[in-house]
């Protein structure tokens, strides 16, 4: 019988059982999640576990990320659910699950505001998402003093803004990025695939395969212009209600690019009923 990582709750109580660890010359690791674990996040801590001795799981569902018209009350919240999945997989050392009021105690007035890769792209459909993101992270890295942070390339600009955040603030820690896990169909991995209806599920499989089209073309030498257009026309002709962004990017900066001379990224926020799909893949 697997035995579920023990729950700690409080900052105070993560920095004394971390310090605790570290006397050992342990690695940390730590793997910010908002919890409803699924095959993705179970892939981003076996992959850390390659790269530390102690890994440490945060389960945070943040506000701060969230606007008034968005999912915050609907989101998945299955804690006892998620440690029982993380001590069947035994990776997990420790998780880390605090209230809103551990980490928003009342009069918390801290914003931080990142530029560069977080402009554009999901910010403007979402402008407050990466400062809610900065702010939660930075306090979790900032509690944890992790060796090695693991993200998701799932969400890839959130990966670059982190690691932006972290090499201008200083901090000493690696963030690295894992790739994308998918169902059968190609359906990059989320918790938000839960509010998918049976007829959305259909539609959000073509999200994926519409990217790889694309990347061929722009092998075969079609425009980026071109190819984002055909890809937004594509993404409404199979069913999707409505295409946020498609993009193709430095791999790097997510500046925009008018042609492939470096590393590049195609990345695309579509809304299939009511479920807000994202996807991104190198071309
Ligand atoms: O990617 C997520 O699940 C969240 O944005 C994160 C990084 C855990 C911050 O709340």
């Amino acid at each position: 019988m697997s035995t579920a990582p023990q729950i700690v709750t409080t900052i105070a109580e993560l920095r004394h059982r971390i310090k605790a660890l570290r006397q050992d010359d342990a690695r940390i690791g730590l793997v910010p999640t908002m919890g409803a674990l699924h095959a993705g996040h179970l892939s981003l801590i076996q992959e850390i576990t390659n790269h530390v001795d102690v890994t440490v799981v945060s389960i945070f569902v943040n506000p701060a990320q969230f606007a008034p018209h968005e999912d915050f009350d609907r989101y998945p919240r299955t804690l006892m659910a998620d440690a029982e999945k993380l001590g069947v997989s035994g990776e997990t050392d420790l998780i880390f699950a605090p209230s809103v009021g551990e980490m928003y105690p009342p009069g918390f007035a801290t914003r931080i505001e990142v530029a560069g890769p977080a402009i554009g792209l999901e910010s403007d459909s979402r402008p407050r998402f990466f400062s809610g993101v900065a702010v939660v992270v930075s306090k979790l890295l900032v509690a944890a003093m992790p060796d090695v942070a693991m993200f998701g390339e799932k969400d890839y600009q959130q990966l670059l803004v982190v690691r932006k955040m972290v090499a201008d603030l200083g901090l000493n820690m690696r963030i690295l990025g894992s790739p994308i896990v998918r169902e059968r169909d190609g359906l990059a991995m989320s918790s938000r695939n839960a509010y998918l209806t049976a007829d959305d599920r259909k539609i959000a499989g073509q999200l994926n395969v519409i990217l790889q089209s694309l990347i061929a073309e722009l092998r075969d030498g079609a425009a980026i212009t071109t190819v984002e257009e055909s890809g937004k026309r594509a993404l409404l002709e199979v069913g999707f209600k409505s295409v946020d962004y498609l993009a193709v990017r430095d791999a790097e900066t997510l500046a925009p690019l008018t042609n492939l001379d470096r590393p590049a990224r195609i990345l695309a926020a579509a809304t299939v009923g009511t479920t807000r799909l994202l996807d991104n893949m190198a071309v």
